[in-house]
């Protein structure tokens, strides 16, 4: 599978009504916004009241990306914002399958995201019970930062898990993903490509979508 998810973070936020526009004609398939705390992260992006405003700019699948402690708190609004994808942080949930669980229960699909140090192989007794797992390809907390490269081999990595377990979970990589680095991605079993400044900083961003898909075709 080769789903693009533009990351909201890399948008020009005082023109969100624009920028949705183009991402409503593209190709992209999920919308990515990234949570920050000031806490999980070094940084603090943006919360409900903007997320709120923007669902009502989409009817397209939201992947909500919560970079912050303790994320099962907010279960019910992630729910009530219409998420689809409820991205929670392995490093962040001391009860990662009560919060998997309680993620379903609410009606979304579960994504736990790993930070670039954290292996693969800490999600081996959870694995069958997700329905993506997210790779961290940088480290969280800012956008336009350098792909790490030894996250394709996590992703190899991943992939095996996956298949020697029989899960159904879906890969995603989030962070340094562009034309350079997508192919490269996809050549190592991913299936969504998360992509912040490379679209929203390109001269054409409709065709820096199509242009990303069809590298991970
Ligand atoms: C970083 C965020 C990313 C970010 C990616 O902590 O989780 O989603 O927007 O930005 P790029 O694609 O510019 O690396
Ligand atoms: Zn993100």
């Amino acid at each position: 599978m080769n789903l693009i998810a533009p990351s909201l973070l890399a948008a020009d936020f005082g023109n969100l009504e624009r920028e949705m526009e183009w991402f409503n004609r593209s190709e992209a398939d999920w919308l990515h916004l990234d949570v920050m705390d000031g806490v999980f992260v070094p940084n603090i992006s943006f919360g409900f009241p903007v997320m709120e405003s923007v669902a009502k700019l989409t009817q397209k699948p939201l992947d909500v990306h919560l970079m912050i402690v303790q994320p099962e708190k907010f279960i019910s609004q992630v729910r009530d914002l219409g998420a689809a994808v409820m991205n929670v942080h392995q490093e962040a949930c001391v009860h990662l399958h009560r919060t998997v669980y309680a993620i379903h229960e609410a009606g979304m699909k579960a994504a736990v995201s790993l930070c670039p140090s954290t292996p693969v192989e800490s999600l081996t007794d959870i694995i069958q019970d997700i329905d993506v797992v997210m790779l961290m390809t940088v480290n969280p907390g800012f956008g336009g930062q350098k792909f790490i490269t030894h996250s394709l081999d996590k992703a190899r990595r991943l992939r095996q898990l996956i298949e020697s377990s029989g899960s159904h979970a879906l890969i995603e990589v989030d962070g340094g993903v562009n034309r350079q680095t997508a192919p490269l991605l996809h050549e190592a079993g991913v299936d969504v490509f998360v992509t912040g400044s490379a679209v929203f900083g390109a001269p054409d961003p409709v065709a820096e979508v199509a242009a990303l898909k069809a590298l991970t075709a």
